[in-house]
């Protein structure tokens, strides 16, 4: 059925068909008879809770941040099986991203390239939207900087983001690993990391419950840069790691260089990120050995793929690629 839908939703701009679905998709839900049938078709059979960093999860597939920016699906997407979703990246300030196209699809490697640039309605707006999020959903907010803020300036962008959402989520992202927004890899370094989450600490600290603060990061390290990084994820006492985010790597492609050169700089996710996030995912499970939680997310499509992020190390799954090409019953289709 799904595979029938998305030959119609592939002919419009990946932008226009992410849209056009969750809308119709409301819309359907909406009736009474039908709906109802519906949402209980997509809910995962065996799904099992998990606690994770004090949180107790109603199972182990989220949806990854980036697809939610705005908090604006949070009760279809729970009626969709997720047992969590990452709200994000949302900045201090809104701002509309990168000009369009800025996303395509590669359908050879069921694959996106996205240079999305963090286009949200700013903290305040999406705090608003928080304060009606559905029971028996956990919610993640993954934080960034605006486009125009300098990087010397970057600790205060998420300070203030922050403070703000910390209330209206169950756990908290900081988000140093998108290529889209020049210069914010560069953060991925040790003393811009100990330096802020100290900062975010001593904010937690005057806040009424205590949250885990994760770090989401980049699938292009080398080995070497790796072992320096894990010593920061323990120096910073950073609650857990979110492994990973898009590449930059274009490597291996089924897709012609014709067709990836004009499409530009950009993030690609989907089945060609999946070795990678993998490597860098054991690689922090071998050296952290369980002393925070690791969540994993890259290229997972099917059962086998999210049982190789939890054989690597992950308490927790995200998809994103994966829930365009394989369609609404992805949650169900994995966790059955
Ligand atoms: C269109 C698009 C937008 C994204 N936006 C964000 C974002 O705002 N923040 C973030 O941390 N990750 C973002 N991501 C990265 C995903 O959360 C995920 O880490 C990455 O796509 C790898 O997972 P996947 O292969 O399942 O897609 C985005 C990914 C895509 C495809």
């Amino acid at each position: 059925m799904y595979n029938f839908l998305k030959s119609i939703l592939f002919l419009l701009s990946p932008e226009a068909a992410h849209e056009f679905a969750l809308k119709s998709l409301s819309i359907v839900l909406r009736f009474p008879i039908l709906g109802n049938w519906i949402r209980k078709s997509f809910q995962p059979i065996k799904a099992q809770p998990a606690v994770v960093a004090g949180i107790t999860f109603p199972n182990t597939i989220g949806l990854a941040a980036g697809f939610d920016k705005n908090a604006k699906w949070l009760h279809l997407l729970k009626d969709l099986g997720f047992g969590h979703v990452e709200i994000g990246t949302v900045t201090p300030v809104a701002q509309p991203g990168n000009p369009a196209p800025r996303l395509f699809r590669l359908p050879q490697d069921n694959a996106l390239i996205n240079r999305m640039g963090f286009n949200n309605d700013g903290i305040d707006a999406v705090v608003e939207r928080l304060k009606n999020r559905p029971a028996g959903l956990v919610v993640g907010g993954n934080i960034g900087k605006n486009k125009i803020t300098p990087n010397e300036q970057a600790a205060n962008d998420y300070t203030t983001a922050f403070d703000k959402i910390y209330d209206y989520v169950d756990y908290l992202v900081v988000n140093i690993s998108s290529p889209n927004t020049p210069g914010l890899r560069d953060l991925q370094e040790d003393e811009f990391i100990c330096d802020l989450f100290a900062k975010l600490h001593v904010i937690r600290t005057e806040k009424r419950i205590w949250k885990p603060i994760f770090l989401k990061i980049a699938p292009d390290f080398k080995q070497s840069q790796v072992h320096t990084l894990i010593d920061t994820i323990k120096k910073a006492k950073v609650d857990g790691v979110i492994a990973t985010n898009t590449t930059i790597d274009r490597s291996n492609l089924n897709t012609s260089q014709a067709k990836i050169e004009k499409i530009g700089a950009g993030g690609l996710s989907g089945k060609p990120v999946y070795e990678s996030s993998n490597t860098i995912l054991g690689f922090l499970a071998m050296e952290l050995g369980g002393q925070i939680p690791l969540i994993g997310v890259g290229g997972v499509f099917t059962k086998e793929d999210y049982e190789g992020k939890l054989s690597r190390g992950a308490s927790l799954v995200q998809v994103y690629t994966g829930f365009v090409y394989v369609g609404p019953r992805i949650v169900r289709k994995i966790l059955s």
